[in-house]
């Protein structure tokens, strides 16, 4: 027997537009899978006067009442984005007992507790697949797939729009064109700010290293920078590493505390994240019993995140009233790790003058913070010299403070900020030894 199952969405732009569409097309798949026979009635925009292709007859509108009192809609997709009316609606719906898929990664980020607390008094779910590397079904993988496996290191390209700038670039396009191109194809934020500044990765890393780890990672305990101070001498001087520059989440369980950030990062060329291009996305799992598994897919784009958006629903529509997936990951307290603590090797570059003695000085003053040289690259500039140091694995913080020593010698002229490296290659194996 099939079930009518009616749902609405709150937003119809780049991605309510493809779920709308989807789900009229693999209407008949769902009701194989599950019994419901899924229908798309309301859409909430901000204007009606837009013109749309609403797929299977939605009624659009900008009253939000008449979805949140419409008795007849049991699961509501917000894929509307921002803070604000977005988390009243979502916590509003499930205090009425309406399931809510979301891909919102700004909302889940800074409101999980209290969504997951409204979700779990109105005895409906919460479900949040989307909001993280669209189409990779990875919290699926994380809370299901991997539930006994201690994963302690999620690494991983997160931001389809900065990647999809970071490789047109690669390819001689301008910044600016990369970013224009990026925008027209909707795979940026309604803001790329949040995508070129790497808020939106931030927000994508504090929900992984939740359900990851199981303990909550509040948003502001996420260092990020984007790839808006990536100078076109990082991207040379990584070609002649043999690397490439990639903005990179880290998610890390070290010493009984979390380490979690995002910047841009030297990524080996034979690492898998090195070939990850366009506004594709990669994440890679580390965790006792798996070793290391890799997820790869499109990471933004509007059916791509459909995608995950029905998988969602789908999966709702499943296990209506039943299964752990509806509480918060988030069932434990980890401290978040020492500032400074985190370890990685790191790339850094100093224009020196070019004199007996400041090779000697700049390795010494490396080594009184027990900093170590892993390769170096010295290029004439003008009166000077520029260093290319790759350093082995240091905590960040023995890194700054070597670098502040570096800084006062009187032989430096500048010294430019570290950089991570990310390699599974032993510096032998590079050919750095
Ligand atoms: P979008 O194209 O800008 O669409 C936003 C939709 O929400 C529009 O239909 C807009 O109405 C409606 N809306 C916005 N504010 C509203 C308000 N205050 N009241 C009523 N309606 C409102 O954005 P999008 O790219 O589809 O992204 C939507 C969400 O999905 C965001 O949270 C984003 O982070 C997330 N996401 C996007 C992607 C992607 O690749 N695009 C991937 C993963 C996740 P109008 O049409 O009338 O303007
Ligand atoms: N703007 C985001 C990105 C969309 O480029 O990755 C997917 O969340």
């Amino acid at each position: 027997m099939t079930t009518e199952t009616n749902v609405a969405l709150l937003g119809y732009g780049t991605v309510g537009g493809a779920v709308d569409r989807l789900l009229a097309a693999s209407a008949g798949d769902i009701e194989r899978a599950t019994g419901h026979r899924v229908r798309v009635v309301k859409a909430l925009v901000r204007d009606t006067a837009k013109e749309r292709q609403v797929a299977d007859g939605a009624a659009i509108t900008t009253d939000f009442a008449e979805i949140l009192d419409d008795p007849s809609i049991a699961v509501v997709a917000e894929v509307m984005g921002g803070l604000e009316p977005a988390g009243a609606y979502v916590v509003d719906l499930l205090a009425r007992g309406k399931h809510v898929v979301t891909a919102n990664k700004q909302l889940v980020a800074r409101r999980a507790p209290e969504l997951f607390a409204a979700a779990s008094a109105g005895g409906v779910q919460l479900r949040f697949e989307a909001s993280v590397c669209a189409a990779i079904p990875v919290i699926k993988v994380l809370r299901e797939s991997l539930v006994v496996t201690n994963v302690h290191r999620v690494l991983g390209i997160v931001n389809g729009t900065t990647n999809f700038v970071l490789t047109e670039m690669e390819g001689g396009k301008s910044y600016a064109e990369a970013l224009a191109d990026a925008q027209a194809r909707g795979y940026a934020e309604a803001d790329p700010t949040d995508d070129v500044s790497g808020a939106d990765a931030a927000a994508k890393m504090a929900i992984l290293a939740t359900v990851a780890f199981n303990t909550r990672v509040p948003l502001d305990d996420v260092q990020y920078a984007g790839i808006t101070e990536i100078d076109p001498l990082d991207v040379a001087a990584a070609r002649e590493l043999e690397m490439v520059v990639r903005l990179v989440g880290a998610a890390r369980l070290v010493d009984g505390g979390y380490d979690v950030r995002v910047e841009p990062a030297f990524v080996d060329a034979q690492h898998p994240l090195a070939k990850v291009d366009g506004a594709f996305n990669a994440v890679m799992l580390q965790g006792d019993a798996i070793r290391e598994i890799t997820l790869a897919g499109p990471g933004a784009g509007g059916t791509e995140t459909a995608s995950a958006v029905i998988a969602d629903i789908t999966s709702v529509i499943g296990t209506m009233g039943t299964g752990f997936l509806q509480n918060d990951a988030a069932w434990r307290e980890v401290p978040k790790l020492a500032p400074g603590a985190s370890r990685s090797p790191f790339y850094f570059r100093l224009l020196v003058d070019d004199r007996p003695g400041t090779l000697a000085h700049v390795a010494e003053g490396l080594a009184r913070h027990e900093v170590s040289i892993a390769r170096l690259v010295q290029h004439q500039a003008g009166s000077g010299a520029t260093l290319h140091v790759v350093t082995h694995e240091a905590p960040a913080g023995a890194l700054a403070a070597a670098l502040g020593d570096l800084a006062g010698l009187e032989e430096v002229r500048r010294a430019s900020r570290p950089i991570p490296v990310v390699s599974d290659r032993g510096v032998a194996e590079l050919g750095w030894a």
